[in-house]
């Protein structure tokens, strides 16, 4: 039964809003969780691929923007439409930190004022805007807030900071709503199976972990103890962030450490935006990692988003991809995180304890947003590095 309350003198019930699970995958504007989402930072770009003076268009949580690059390298988000006649502000000229419409020629200033049209001789920049968005680069990622209002305090990951570290993006985009992603985190079991052929570090067949997860002050801390007594913890900062210790993927670089965004472009469509660390590695060991990494993106020549919808559809097998060709690791988290569909799409699940991480974000999230609906204080989600640790033995 949903809680009741009395609203008003003149005794109208009013019922409390109430959430389901398919409300946490849809993010378009206007929807619950949109909403609730625009209320943090997100990245959406990565800083190497914007130079200066390029415009970009962008898709994030179901809505378009442009994204461009100031003449002093500060970048900005806005719309993605001039407000004269509607047209695409993506071939824009920039001009100082100014973008100026290809068409006609109205020109807008970083807040999203318009401060000229050539055209008019009685000008009225002062009634004309485009929308505008708090932006910052940030670990080699560009990222704003696209809500109302101020933006909270900018979150701050001082592991990824040093100059002692040394940090590379590694995102890529996946055609599943982001919670599948989120999910797919916490869920430590799957790793032996979808994985199966990977070299990676665990044994989850006969060292399958005892998972205790917990509410922590940034979202969830996940503990994993296996019977050899190898222990790993890693933390999901809430709504959309994942700070863990990574497999080792290379035999010289030893220590991998990153936190990860899950950004919805659309309710079926997200990236996860990606900074690694790699802090226990001379430079010259890191050279020679990223020469290899590079060389070994060469020769991933297949479209893997292609390949796991045929692989879904049962037109080609896992088994006969040559892993030389493409990210096995990732292509085989796209066919976990697609193949169960959209949760509305999945109605009846059976978790069992292998799943209670899954089950405590799915928990938290219900009762943050039944919150936000009916206009009740959300949790003020917190990451500090003296308390939020993370930790993973391998072999
Ligand atoms: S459409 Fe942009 S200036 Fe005319
Ligand atoms: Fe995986």
């Amino acid at each position: 039964m949903p809680d009741q309350n009395i609203a008003g003198g003149a005794g109208i019930r009013t019922e409390r809003v109430q959430v389901t699970l398919s409300d946490i995958e849809r993010v378009g504007p206007g929807t619950l969780n949109g909403r609730y989402m625009r209320r943090f930072w997100h990245p959406v770009f990565h800083a190497a691929d914007l130079e200066v003076g390029h415009v970009k268009p962008i898709r994030i949580l179901g809505e378009d923007f442009v994204v461009y690059r100031g003449e002093s390298g500060k970048p900005q988000v806005t719309g993605p439409r001039c407000p004269h006649r509607n047209m695409s502000l993506v071939p824009s000229w920039i001009e100082g930190d100014t973008i100026r419409c290809f068409y006609h020629g109205w020109r807008f200033d970083p807040s999203g004022q318009c401060v000229e049209q050539p055209a008019e001789k009685n000008a009225f920049c002062d009634k004309i805007r485009i929308p505008s968005y708090p932006t910052r680069e940030y670990l080699g990622l560009i990222f704003a807030y696209l809500g109302e209002g101020e933006p909270p305090e900018f979150p701050r990951y001082p592991a990824f900071e040093g100059e002692d570290v040394v940090t590379h993006t590694d995102s890529y985009t996946r055609a599943c709503g982001f919670f599948n992603n989120m999910e797919n985190a916490g869920d430590l079991s799957h790793i032996a199976f979808a994985h199966r052929d990977a070299a990676v570090s665990w044994d989850e067949m006969t060292d399958g972990p005892k998972l205790s997860p917990v509410e922590s002050d940034w979202g969830v801390e996940a503990h994993a103890v296996r019977p050899s007594g190898r222990r790993n913890i890693h933390q999901i900062g809430f709504p959309n962030v994942y700070h863990t210790r990574g497999v080792p993927d290379d035999v010289a670089v030893p220590y991998r450490e990153f936190i990860g965004w899950w950004v919805p472009h659309d309710d079926d469509r997200h990236t996860q935006f990606t900074v690694v660390v790699k802090s226990k590695a001379d430079a010259e060991q890191l050279e020679a990692y990223h020469k290899r990494r590079n060389e070994m993106y060469a020769r991933h020549d297949i479209d893997r988003e292609a390949l796991a919808k045929d692989i879904l559809a049962g037109r080609k097998r896992l088994q006969d991809v040559d892993p030389s060709r493409v990210h096995m690791i990732f292509l085989q988290d796209d066919i976990a995180q697609a193949g169960v569909g959209p949760i509305a799409g999945r109605p009846r699940e059976n978790l069992g304890r292998g799943d209670a991480v899954v089950i405590l974000y799915r928990r938290i999230w219900m009762r943050e947003l039944a919150k936000f609906a009916n206009g009740e204080p959300v949790k003020d989600w917190r990451y500090d590095p003296a308390v939020i640790k993370v930790h993973a033995d391998f072999r």
